[in-house]
This record gives C-alpha cells, sequence and structure tokens, in this order.
C-alpha cells in the first residue's frame, strides 16, 4: 500500500466540504436520482478523520466537535459503512477500525459532510488496512456510497454528471473568497429534491433541457480566466427555490449578505447552508459580520477554495 510501515496502527485524513457553482438538475429518472450538470468547489472547512487498528473486526465511531450530536453512530453513519464496504470488497473480515471524526462540516447543510466523512474513511481505511487500492477503486466505491463522495475524494474544482460522480477536472485559476452561513436547522436531501419534483409537476421551476447538459460555458470560462465577478454572475442552483421553500428565512440570509457587499449569494446544494461570493477578505469579513446578527443563521464561516479533496495529514 501507499507508504504505511507495518507498525502504523494510526492514519488521519482532512477532508473538505463543496459548494456547487452550478446544479442543474433534469426530471428524476426511474432509478430515482435526478441526473445533473453540475460545476463542484471544495473549499477550505475540512472534517478530521483518525483511523486506529482495531482487532476481531470491530468496526465503530466516534464524533465529536460542531454539529457531530446530529449523526448517528451505528452501521447507518457513512463513515462506518465505506469502512464495512471496502473491507467487504478488499479485504480480510478480521481487519478492524476506530474512526474518531472531528466535525466542522453542517450536518444535513448542503455541503456533502457525511460525504466528506465517507472519502475519508476510504481512504484512511485503505492505508491503515495497506490495502493495494487504486485511485479507481477508490471512485468506484465511494460512487456506491453517495453521489456526492467521488468529488470528496477528488477535491479542487469540478464538472460533475450522472448523479454527480462522474468527474472531470475544471480548469480554473486563483482563488475565490467565500462566506458561509449555516443554518440552525438541517434539511434532509431526499425531502429536497422531493420538493423540487413537486415545484416541477407544477410548473414552478423548469428542469435542465437535454441540450443543456453541459454547465454554463459562461461559469467555465470565468473560473478559467480567475474573474469572481463573473463566476458570481453565472452561479445557479436548481434546488435553491425547494429549499427556500422549505425554510422560508433563507431569502432573507440570501438578500442580507447581498446587500452586506457579497457579489453573490447561492444556497449550497439541497440548503440550507447559504454561500456569498465575495470579491476579497475585507468584503468577507463585512458580509460576516453582517451574517452573526441574524436569528436564521447558526454560525459563519470564511473560507477559500478551490482545496484538494481527501488528503492524509501527518
Ligand atoms: O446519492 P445520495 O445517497 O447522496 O443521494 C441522497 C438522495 O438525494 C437520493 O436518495 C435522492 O433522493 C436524491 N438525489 C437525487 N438525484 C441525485 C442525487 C441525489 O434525486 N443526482
Amino acid at each position: 500500500g501507499p507508504g504505511l510501515s507495518a507498525e502504523d496502527t494510526r492514519v488521519k485524513v482532512r477532508v473538505p466540504a463543496k459548494v456547487n457553482l452550478s446544479l442543474r438538475l433534469a426530471p428524476r429518472d426511474d432509478d430515482g436520482y435526478h441526473p445533473v450538470s453540475t460545476v463542484f468547489q471544495a473549499v477550505s472547512l475540512f472534517d478530521e478523520v483518525v483511523a486506529e487498528r482495531r482487532t476481531g473486526g470491530l468496526v465503530d465511531v466516534f464524533m465529536h466537535g460542531g454539529q457531530a450530536d446530529r449523526v448517528s453512530d451505528d452501521t447507518t453513519n457513512l463513515a462506518v459503512r465505506a469502512a464495512l464496504l471496502l473491507r467487504a470488497e478488499r479485504g480480510d473480515p478480521e481487519l478492524g477500525v476506530h474512526l474518531d471524526i472531528t466535525k466542522a462540516i453542517p450536518v444535513a447543510g448542503g455541503m456533502a459532510g457525511g460525504s466528506a466523512d465517507a472519502a475519508a474513511s476510504l481512504l484512511a481505511c485503505s492505508v491503515l488496512w495497506d490495502l493495494d487500492t487504486t485511485p479507481d477503486d477508490l471512485h468506484e466505491l465511494a460512487s456506491r456510497l453517495g453521489s456526492d463522495v467521488p468529488f470528496a475524494l477528488l477535491g479542487g474544482t469540478a464538472i460533475g454528471h450522472g448523479r454527480g460522480e462522474q468527474l472531470v477536472p475544471a480548469l480554473t485559476r486563483g482563488s475565490y473568497q467565500w462566506v458561509l452561513a449555516v443554518a440552525p436547522e438541517g434539511l434532509s436531501t431526499p425531502s429536497v429534491f422531493a420538493h423540487f419534483d413537486a415545484q416541477l409537476a407544477r410548473g414552478a421551476v423548469s428542469p435542465m433541457p437535454s441540450a443543456g447538459a453541459e454547465p454554463p460555458r459562461e461559469l467555465l470560462n470565468a473560473l478559467s480566466g480567475g474573474d469572481a465577478e463573473s463566476v458570481a454572475a453565472h452561479l445557479g442552483n436548481d434546488l435553491q427555490e425547494a429549499a427556500c421553500e422549505l425554510y422560508p428565512p433563507l431569502r432573507r440570509t440570501l438578500d442580507i449578505g447581498t446587500q452586506a457587499g457579497a457579489l453573490a449569494a447561492i444556497v449550497s446544494g439541497s440548503g440550507p447552508t447559504c454561500a456569498f461570493l465575495c470579491a476579497n477578505q475585507a468584503d468577507a469579513r463585512n458580509v460576516e459580520a453582517v451574517l452573526l446578527g441574524l436569528d436564521q443563521v447558526l454560525e459563519v464561516h470564511r473560507v477559500s477554495g478551490p482545496v484538494p479533496g481527501a488528503q492524509l495529514v501527518s
């Protein structure tokens, strides 16, 4: 395996949150998923997963920090499922692991926090157990765990198709300053998608045209040119209306952050976290200060992107 001596019994992985700069959805397929055309960006808000070797096939998790108390710690935990899947496919049933997860990414926040932990668990366990997994192997296992798990392994800025698991890196220049406003409660991803379906059925939103299966050309050009103002002008999220209808205070959060000087505001993924793209760090600090005063905002993070995907740290 990659660079681990036999005595090592502890591996630490750092993994980022994501925002979707663009998220376009076609109507739900027979498989229950919506074909997507999306642009992901990994941002500098990280969970940390420490994997410690255990004997006798024991696999368990302890979560702390942030909103860790909102996450299950049984075999429905996505990081535990990742370890179990990896072992079932590649390893010996006697292999065990204790996962210790320090959460900073909001839970049920639309930032792929659970997916991030699953990606980190795959990487950490494959190193800890000294398995001969290639990046392609990990990507394949990741896509079986969830639509956003492969991107958490890859990081950077990437175009996503299929359910979001078919990834191609995007050409980008420079670094983008974001302010993230975390809501006091989460939104369940399936219920936001179901609400999007209901909006489609009553004609309140329009689906991605089949001819529009590529992400907006203007957005990709703005990213390759490093033009934050133009990136801001082409942000878009087909789930934003659904998230706002399910949690109406989001509309005010988006407005106020924009008035406070952000270039643009967007709901992140299925929400309810709001992401504000800012021209510079001074503007980001102003936006942060104003958002911190709102009742419907639990916490605020100033972050930048793109950052790498899941990485081993010493
Ligand atoms: O892939 P993942 O398990 O993260 O998806 C969670 C839920 O989000 C799915 O059960 C589905 O309801 C919805 N989803 C979707 N279309 C996608 C991705 C997710 O409808 N492309």
